[in-house]
């Protein structure tokens, strides 16, 4: 997969993108990682990216032309790929928007600052908008790295243990549920002794019952739409008659 992110301050990016799973993700080939420079699509002496709105209201607002070209330049106009602008106005950045874009060869991002994009960025230019939450920051780059992270863990063979990005929050539908490690007493503090019986039957239903659990009590509006087997039924029942 090739991500290219379009930004005013691409100096940003690269502490997060060249450490642990990211950095080990390009340098297996799973992903490319491409930042541009908004200004350098900018014309004129001052290559100036951002005016004052039309008609007041304070703030800057990020130019058209520099965004399209910088688009037009990195992206032939034959192929069709996601071209995503991070907006608190966008759809909501779940696990299953991370699922569906993991499934592209090539994403594009495009961070916004100050007041946000000129209006026809959007309408004639992007083609998905983003939102990581009902919040607003001063710029699109850490939205963007969100989407980046999420979506690379994704990539088959992006994580060390295999599938354990099946299990995750939300993947399965569910919260996760407890993990412990050693020792297996500390402070006094005992791990469950199914965890340590190696019984893997009885492990593999502690976990789910931990995820269920989990779930009722933090996001029950999960278990709405999460796929549900009738010992799950019955357990969930149970947790409502305690
Ligand atoms: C200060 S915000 C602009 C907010 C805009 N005036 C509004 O009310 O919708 C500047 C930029 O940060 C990014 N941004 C802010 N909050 C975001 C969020 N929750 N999700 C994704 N991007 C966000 C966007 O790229 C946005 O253009």
């Amino acid at each position: 997969m090739r991500i290219d992110i379009l930004t005013l301050f691409p100096g940003m990016f690269p502490g997060y993108l060249n450490e642990s799973i990211l950095k080990r993700a390009q340098e297996a080939g799973l992903v490319e990682f491409h930042l541009h420079n908004i200004r350098d699509y900018a014309t004129g002496k001052h290559r100036v990216t951002d005016e004052p709105p039309f008609g007041g209201g304070g703030g800057m607002i990020l130019k058209p032309g520099p965004i399209f070209r910088a688009v037009e330049a990195i992206k032939p106009a034959d192929e069709a790929c996601p071209v995503i602008l991070l907006t608190p106005q966008g759809r909501p950045f779940t696990q299953t928007v991370a699922q569906e874009l993991a499934q592209q060869e090539r994403l594009i991002l495009i961070c916004g600052r100050y007041e946000g994009v000129d209006e026809r960025v959007r309408q004639h230019l992007v083609t998905d908008e983003i939102s990581i939450g009902d919040y607003v920051l001063t710029g699109g780059e850490l939205a963007a790295l969100v989407v980046v992270d999420a979506v690379t863990r994704l990539l088959p063979g992006a994580l060390g243990a295999a599938g354990a990005a099946e299990t995750d929050s939300y993947a399965t539908g569910l919260l996760e549920g407890p993990h412990y490690t050693k020792p297996a007493d500390f402070r006094g503090w005992q791990v469950p002794d199914v965890v340590r019986s190696g019984h893997a039957a009885n492990l593999a239903r502690w976990r789910r019952e931990g995820a269920l659990r989990r779930t009722w009590e933090r996001r029950p509006d999960l278990l709405e739409t999460a796929v549900l087997s009738e010992a799950d039924k019955r357990f969930l029942q149970s947790l409502a008659e305690e």
